[in-house]
């Protein structure tokens, strides 16, 4: 009943359910994640991104749910599913007191790696990640890339197919930020299964092949990182004028407008695209207004953020 099944899911959730004490974390969450593919899973703090993750990698036990992770079943296989993920938590594993050499092989002795196959794999880790001149120094005294890199390396010791990434690069610099999206990619081309929690819209929008948005206990949008974007209104096409007059006829002309007399622009509702921008054009074309500057905003996930997860009036699962 349990036997492995050959499947292109790396992820497949339903119906999750997990609360502590009579606070409901998360209420009936449905996950479904392609193998080789990086998904984010996206919330504010406390949304329950973490308790996400340590029930799919077998640290902490769901309340119900049909679980499987690696074509293995939750419930009864969970020593399959530890054998075939990794995950860097949002508190670091790294040893402080340790070098980064010696954390690295202890991580190798735990999967009994074997001397001569320790060795190799830690001074190839210690390189694929910029860490070899540091290799002898106590971890302790590493930055904080450092240590994730580090952190990141010790998860990699065993080869997993699946990788949890829980808020990797929350409390990093940009350029370490940008470094460890680089490493999440090469992962990812090697054919690895990233899982990635982030509050960083920009973080999921960059990486992701697909999002989903968590918050207050349910998944409130799922897609693309395009396909979010498209849920909220808030593209639009900015139009300036010379003056009062033009702004005011170009708004008479264009309905659903909103005038800026302020500024002396107009903002037209719309998606920005081409044959959109070109159709605006020609109505104020054809009665001689002329416009002396144009502005296109199209969502991002920012505007998708905001909207998704507003509180009390927030409109969940009308958009899944
Ligand atoms: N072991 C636990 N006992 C009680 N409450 C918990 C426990 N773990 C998490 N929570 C609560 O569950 C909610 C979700 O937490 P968490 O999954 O850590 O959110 P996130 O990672 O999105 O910030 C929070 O309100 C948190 O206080
Ligand atoms: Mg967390």
């Amino acid at each position: 009943m349990t036997a492995t099944v050959s499947t292109s899911s790396a992820v497949r959730v339903r119906s999750l359910r997990k609360s502590f004490g009579d606070k409901v974390v998360l209420d009936g969450i449905d996950l479904d994640i392609t193998e080789g593919t990086i998904f984010s899973l996206l919330g504010p703090n406390g949304a329950g991104k973490t308790t996400v993750v340590d029930i799919l990698s077998t640290l902490v036990r769901p309340d119900t749910g049909d679980i499987r992770v690696a074509g293995h079943d939750l419930a009864s296989d969970p020593d399959k599913i530890r054998a075939a993920i990794g995950v860097t938590g949002q508190f670091s594993a790294v040893d402080g007191l340790l070098t980064g050499a010696e954390n690295l092989t202890l991580m190798a002795d735990l999967h009994h790696l074997g001397r001569i196959e320790e060795r190799r794999r830690t001074a190839e880790l210690l390189e694929r990640f910029d860490l070899t001149e540091a290799a002898a120094e106590p971890a302790g005294s590493y930055s904080g890339g450092m240590r994730r890199r580090l952190d990141l390396a010790m998860t990699l010791v065993g080869r997993p197919r699946i990788i949890f990434l829980d808020e990797p690069t929350t409390g990093l610099d940009p350029r370490s930020r940008r470094t460890m999206w680089d490493i999440v990619r090469e992962l990812v081309a090697d054919g690895v299964t990233i899982f990635l929690t982030t509050q960083y819209l920009e973080e999921a929008d960059q990486l992701s092949d697909r999002i989903a948005v968590l918050d207050q206990g349910s998944l409130v949008a799922e897609g693309t990182p395009a396909d979010l974007k498209q849920l909220v209104p808030g593209g639009h096409v900015s139009l300036q004028f010379s003056d009062v007059d033009e702004l005011t006829t170009a708004a008479n002309l264009l309905v659903d407008s909103t005038c800026h007399n302020e500024t002396l622009t107009l903002q037209v509702p719309g998606d920005g695209s081409v044959p959109s921008l070109r159709s605006i054009l020609d109505r104020l074309d054809a009665d001689s207004i002329e416009v002396t500057n144009v502005a296109i905003h199209t969502p991002d996930l920012d505007d998708v953020f905001f909207a998704l997860t507003a509180r009390s009036d927030s409109p969940k699962g009308a958009l899944r």
